[in-house]
């Protein structure tokens, strides 16, 4: 059932937006994550790398942008400004929602493939 809704979600990300950050859909039996605070620790290791591709494609950037790369879970001062970016971005879609919206804002729609996003 939860793969089926993560599935779900991530497709109808991908139709709507690009994409769909999957931040609280965990998968059950997955690998886990070592250091999570926005994801669920249980979340499956390959939804979210399928994520972290989108997220740096909305960027224009590569993963060590952000990562040590020899230790994906260690933290870094732009993990942290992306983890606040998430929160924002998860804020604001709650209130779409609540307020009867349909879609969703993902990285993309502000950032565009740019590290700052230029108006
Ligand atoms: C813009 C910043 C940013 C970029 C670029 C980025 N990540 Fe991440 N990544 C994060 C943040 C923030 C977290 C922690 C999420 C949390 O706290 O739940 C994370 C977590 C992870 C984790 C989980 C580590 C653990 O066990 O705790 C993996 C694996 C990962 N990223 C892989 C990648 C890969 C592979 C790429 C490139 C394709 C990438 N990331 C690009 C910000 C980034
Ligand atoms: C509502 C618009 C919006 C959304 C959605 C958004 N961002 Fe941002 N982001 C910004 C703005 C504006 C800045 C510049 C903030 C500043 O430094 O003044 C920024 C800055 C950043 C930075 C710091 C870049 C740097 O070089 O200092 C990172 C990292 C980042 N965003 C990651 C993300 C990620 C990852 C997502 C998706 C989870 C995301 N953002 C979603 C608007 C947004």
């Amino acid at each position: 059932m939860r793969n089926k809704l993560l599935i779900a979600s991530i497709l109808g990300g991908l139709i709507a937006s690009g994409y769909a950050l999957t931040f609280s859909a965990p998968v059950a039996n997955a690998g886990g994550l070592k250091n999570a605070k926005i994801y669920p620790k249980n979340t499956n290791k390959k939804a979210i790398k399928k994520d972290m591709k989108a997220l740096s494609k909305a960027l224009g950037v590569k993963c060590d942008y952000c990562h040590t790369m020899k230790a994906l879970d260690k933290d870094s001062e732009m993990k942290e400004k992306a983890r606040d970016m998430m929160r924002m971005m998860k804020a604001a879609n709650k209130t779409l929602k609540a307020q009867g919206f349909e879609k969703s804002i993902t990285c993309k729609t502000c950032h565009n493939g740019q590290k700052i996003p230029k108006y």
